[in-house]
C-alpha cells in the first residue's frame, strides 16, 4: 500500500539500452576487478583460484546474474518490492522479499567499507599528481629515492584515521552528488562518460606492463591450475569474489533491471555484463602483475598490491608518475561508476517505502555509510584491535573493516544468490520468467538447469565446506 504515492509520477528509467548495458557494467567492474581480484588470486595461490573462479562466473554468476535483472524487470520497482510482485503474482508468499531486503542492507554495508577503499584511491590520485606537478613527467620527487619510502605511504595513511575519514566522505559525498542526480541524469551520466575514459586507460597501461614488465611470468603464474591448492576456503573465496565483482547476492542488479525497459534482451545483456567484468578482473591481473614481479615484488602482498606494490613500480619506471596519475584515476572511475550502483539500491528502496524523494533518501543513506565508514576507516588506526565477530571462527581475526568485507562477500552474497535461484527456479511462475529471459531453445534449458539444480547445490556445498574447513 505504502507505494500507491509513488506510482502517481512516472518511475525512472535508463534513457537506452546502451545506456543500461554501460551502466550495469559499470556498476559490475570496479574495485573489485582493479584491487580485490589481484589481491584474492595471489593470496589464494594464483592459477587455481583463477580457474576456479572462472567457473563461478560462468556457472554460477551469470544465471543468477540473469535471474536478478529479471526479477528487477519484471517488478519495475525497488528490490523488495519487485520480488514481492512476482512472487503475489506467482501465488507465492510475499514474504520472499525478505531476501531482498537483506540484500539491501548487505550493499549498504558494502557501501561504507567500499567508500573508504574509494578514499585511498582518491589520495594516490592526490599523490601522483603532487609527484607529476613537483619532477615533471620525466621523473616524479619520488624517482631515486628508496622504495621504503613509497609502500611507507599506505601505513601512513592508515595511521591518520582523521584524513581516512576525510578521503572516505569526499568519494561518498561525490557518490552522493551523482545518485541524488537522478537515474539518467547521474548514475547513467556517470556511465557513459566513465566506462569508456576507464577502457582506454586500462588498455594504454596495460600494453605498457605486458611492453616493459615480467609479462611470461604473469601468465604462468595466473593460468597454471594447481589442483592441490584448490581447498574450500580458496573455493568460497572464489565465489564470493564471483559475487562482489558481478555485484550479484545484494539486490544490486535487481534495482538496474528494473529501470530497464522492454525492448532489452537480458539473457544477451547479462552475457555482455559478465563478459566485461571478467574480461576486466583478467586483464587487470595482466596489467599489474608484470608491473609487481618486474620490479621483484610479491604475488601475496594482498591489500596492499595496488597500493604498494605498484607506486613502487611506477616510482623506477621512465614516466612513472604520469603512469599514475592514469592509473589511479581510472580506478577512481570504475570505482565511482560500481559505488553509485550501492547506494542506488538501499536510496531506490528509501524512496518508495517512506514515500520520501530521492534527494533525502541519498542523505539519509549517505549519512549512515559515513558512520559506519567512519568505523571501518578507524579499525587501522584507533579501533585496531576491536573484533566486532569474534566469536565467529572464521572471522574471528577480522577487524571491523574485514568484518564487513568478509561477512557480505562470504556470507551475505552467496546467501541472497542462493534464494535468488530458489525463488526464480522453484517459486516464481515460469511463464512469468520467460517472458523476461530472452532466452530459448537449449539456452533456455541449460540455464533453467543451472538455476534450478547445479547454483544452490553448489551454493550449498561451497558455503557449507568453506565456512566450516
Ligand atoms: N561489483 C563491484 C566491484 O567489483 O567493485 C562491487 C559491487 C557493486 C558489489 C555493487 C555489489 C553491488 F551491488
Amino acid at each position: 500500500a505504502n507505494n500507491s504515492g509513488t506510482t502517481a509520477t512516472k518511475r525512472e528509467g535508463w534513457s537506452s539500452r546502451t545506456a543500461f548495458a554501460l551502466a550495469a557494467i559499470g556498476a559490475a567492474v570496479g574495485l573489485g576487478n582493479l584491487w580485490r581480484f589481484p589481491a584474492e588470486a595471489g593470496e589464494n595461490g594464483g592459477g587455481a583460484f583463477v580457474l576456479f573462479y572462472i567457473l563461478c562466473v560462468l556457472l554460477i554468476g551469470l544465471p543468477v546474474l540473469l535471474s536478478e535483472t529479471l526479477i528487477g524487470r519484471h517488478g519495475q520497482a525497488s528490490a523488495p518490492e519487485s520480488v514481492r510482485r512476482l512472487a503475489i503474482e506467482s501465488g507465492a508468499s510475499k514474504h520472499w522479499d525478505i531476501f531482498a531486503s537483506i540484500g539491501v542492507f548487505a550493499a549498504f554495508l558494502i557501501l561504507s567499507f567500499y567508500c573508504v577503499v574509494g578514499g585511498w584511491v582518491l589520495y594516490y590520485v592526490g599523490v601522483f599528481i603532487n609527484d607529476l606537478f613537483h619532477t615533471g613527467v620525466m621523473g616524479g620527487a619520488f624517482q631515486g629515492r628508496p622504495a621504503e619510502d613509497i609502500e611507507s605511504l599506505l601505513p601512513g595513511l592508515f595511521g591518520d584515521g582523521q584524513l581516512m575519514v576525510g578521503l572516505q566522505l569526499l568519494f561518498l559525498g561525490i557518490t552522493v552528488y551523482f545518485v541524488a542526480r537522478g537515474v539518467s541524469k547521474g548514475i547513467e551520466w556517470v556511465a557513459t562518460w566513465m566506462m569508456p575514459a576507464f577502457f582506454v586507460l586500462l588498455i594504454l597501461i596495460t600494453v605498457y606492463g605486458f611492453a616493459t614488465g615480467a609479462a611470461s611470468e604473469t601468465v604462468d603464474y595466473l593460468f597454471t591450475f594447481d589442483f592441490s591448492k584448490l581447498t574450500p576456503q580458496v573455493m568460497l573465496a572464489a565465489v564470493g569474489q564471483a559475487f562482489f565483482s558481478l555485484s550479484l547476492g545484494v539486490a544490486g542488479m535487481i534495482t538496474y533491471g528494473a529501470y530497464a525497459g522492454r525492448d532489452v534482451n537480458l539473457g544477451k545483456t547479462s552475457g555482455i555484463i559478465a563478459s566485461a567484468d571478467t574480461a576486466v578482473a583478467l586483464i587487470a591481473g595482466l596489467c599489474i602483475f608484470p608491473i609487481v614481479f618486474a620490479a621483484g615484488l610479491s604475488a601475496s602482498a594482498g591489500p596492499g598490491l595496488i597500493f604498494q606494490s605498484l607506486p613502487v613500480a611506477f616510482q623506477n619506471m621512465p614516466i612513472g608518475s604520469l603512469v599514475g596519475v592514469a592509473f589511479f584515476v581510472m580506478v577512481a572511475f570504475a570505482a565511482l561508476t560500481s559505488s553509485v550502483s550501492l547506494l542506488e539500491v538501499p536510496t531506490s528502496w528509501m524512496m518508495e517505502r517512506f514515500d520520501i524523494s530521492r534527494v533525502t533518501s541519498v542523505l539519509i543513506v549517505g549519512m549512515g555509510a559515513a558512520v559506519l565508514g567512519s568505523l571501518a576507516a578507524f579499525s587501522f588506526n584507533d579501533m585496531a584491535d576491536f573484533r566486532p565477530l569474534a566469536l565467529i571462527p572464521l572471522f574471528a581475526e577480522a577487524n571491523f573493516f574485514d568484518a564487513l568485507d568478509g561477512v557480505t562477500s562470504k556470507l551475505f552474497m552467496p546467501i541472497g544468490a542462493l534464494l535468488t535461484c530458489i525463488f526464480v527456479g522453484w517459486v516464481a511462475d515460469p511463464k512469468l520468467i520467460d517472458r523476461e529471459n530472452g532466452l530459448d531453445g537449449a539456452l533456455h534449458k541449460l540455464w533453467r538447469f543451472l538455476v534450478r539444480y547445479l547454483c544452490p547445490a553448489a551454493l550449498i556445498g561451497i558455503m557449507v565446506s568453506g565456512l566450516s574447513a
